[in-house]
Parts: C-alpha cells; sequence; structure tokens
C-alpha cells in the first residue's frame, strides 16, 4: 500500500486519518517515519506553514506526506491572532491568549472571528491545498471547559454555545480541521 506520512506528533489526529484513508493509504506520523526535528514554522501564512512542514518531509525522508496550520482569525483585531494563535500573549498558556484577545476587543461592537486550517498536500511533487473555514463570534466571557485553546470564546454560527461546550463529536464534524480533512480525503479518494 501506498504510504502518505502526516506531519503531526499528534497520535489522535494520525488515528482520525488512518481511519478515514484506511485501505488506501498506509498513514504514517512524524514518530512512525523517526522524524523528531521541530520543524520551524516561520511562514506569515496558515498555508505557508502548513506547505515548509509538508515539504521538509518530502524533502528528507522521499516520502509523500500533508500537513495542516490552523488559528483563530477575528476581524476587528485585523484577523490576528492568525499564524500566532498559540502563542498569542508570548507563552503557550491558553487562558492568557484568550484574555488578550477578550482585552483588544474591549469596546469593539464587530466580534466576528472564524477558525482556519490549510492543509498542504505534497503528492508526487505537487503542493494542493486544502482549507476549511468556521464562522462564528468571539463571545465577551468564557464559557464551557471542553475542547482547547480559545474554544471556550468561540461560538460558532448558528448554534447557541462555545465550541468547548460542545461534544468532542459534534465540534470535530462542523470544525474548521474536519472541513479542510474531508476536502483532503475527497480529493485522495479520486486521484
Ligand atoms: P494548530 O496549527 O492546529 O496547532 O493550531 C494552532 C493554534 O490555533 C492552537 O494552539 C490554538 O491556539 C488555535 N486553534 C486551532 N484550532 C483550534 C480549535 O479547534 N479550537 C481552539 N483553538 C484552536
Amino acid at each position: 500500500m501506498k504510504k502518505l506520512v502526516f506531519a503531526t506528533n499528534n497520535q489522535h489526529k494520525t488515528e482520525e486519518i488512518r481511519l478515514a484513508l484506511s485501505g488506501q493509504y498506509e498513514v504514517l506520523n512524524l514518530q512512525d517515519i523517526g522524524c523528531d526535528v521541530d520543524i520551524p514554522e516561520t511562514a506569515d501564512t496558515f498555508e505557508g506553514n502548513a506547505s515548509i512542514k509538508s515539504k521538509y518531509v518530502v524533502e528528507n525522508f522521499k516520502l509523500d506526506c500533508f500537513a495542516d496550520d490552523s488559528g483563530l482569525e477575528v476581524e476587528a483585531l485585523n484577523n490576528e491572532p492568525g499564524v500566532y494563535s498559540a502563542r498569542y500573549s508570548g507563552g503557550r498558556d491558553s487562558l492568557e491568549n484568550i484574555q488578550l484577545v477578550l482585552r483588544k476587543l474591549e469596546g469593539k461592537l464587530n466580534r466576528k472571528a472564524r477558525f482556519k486550517t490549510v492543509i498542504s498536500l505534497m503528492l508526487n511533487g505537487e503542493n494542493h491545498i486544502f482549507e476549511g473555514v468556521i464562522n462564528g463570534v468571539i463571545r465577551t466571557a468564557l464559557s464551557g471547559s471542553k475542547g482547547f485553546g480559545y474554544d471556550p470564546i468561540f461560538q460558532p454560527e448558528g448554534y447557541d454555545v462555545t465550541f468547548a461546550e460542545m461534544d468532542m463529536a459534534e465540534k470535530n464534524k462542523i470544525s474548521h480541521r474536519a472541513i479542510a480533512l474531508r476536502k483532503m480525503i475527497e480529493f485522495l479518494s479520486k486521484s
């Protein structure tokens, strides 16, 4: 079976994709191929960062690969935190990142935001890009304890709860990541 690397160390994400592509591809993650380098994400776009990771694996391991990069874009903050989502407040503390977003939005009426995922799939030397977006609003206070990152302040369009109040299974059906992954899986099933 053809091998496809997912440039992640997240075992849970790997299992999900492995299941979705079973019978079609043998999905390996960074650990499986013995890649323990912290690939630097130095681009200023999601597409750029995802492509850095997928191309690193292709160049160094000669295997087809895909990588994802995600983050939160807040309209009234010129789409910040964007690619800096994980370290917006300087560290990786989610609560501090959330508090910074809430502080910067104080007094602003426009609370529109979106989560975005971009996947770069390097297949036979060509870079294919897939994007997933979910629109929503930023609440004025935290609500819910599930999920991670900015989930407690993000309320997706059409819902009256935050991502952090939703069941994981429900969030994973509608999320930016799920949308981008579905697009890639559909593409792979046709190619
Ligand atoms: P990654 O590229 O998937 O590692 O995401 C980068 C950062 O964006 C994370 O560390 C979070 O701060 C934020 N983020 C991405 N996806 C989500 C999500 O589904 N919920 C909350 N925060 C997210």
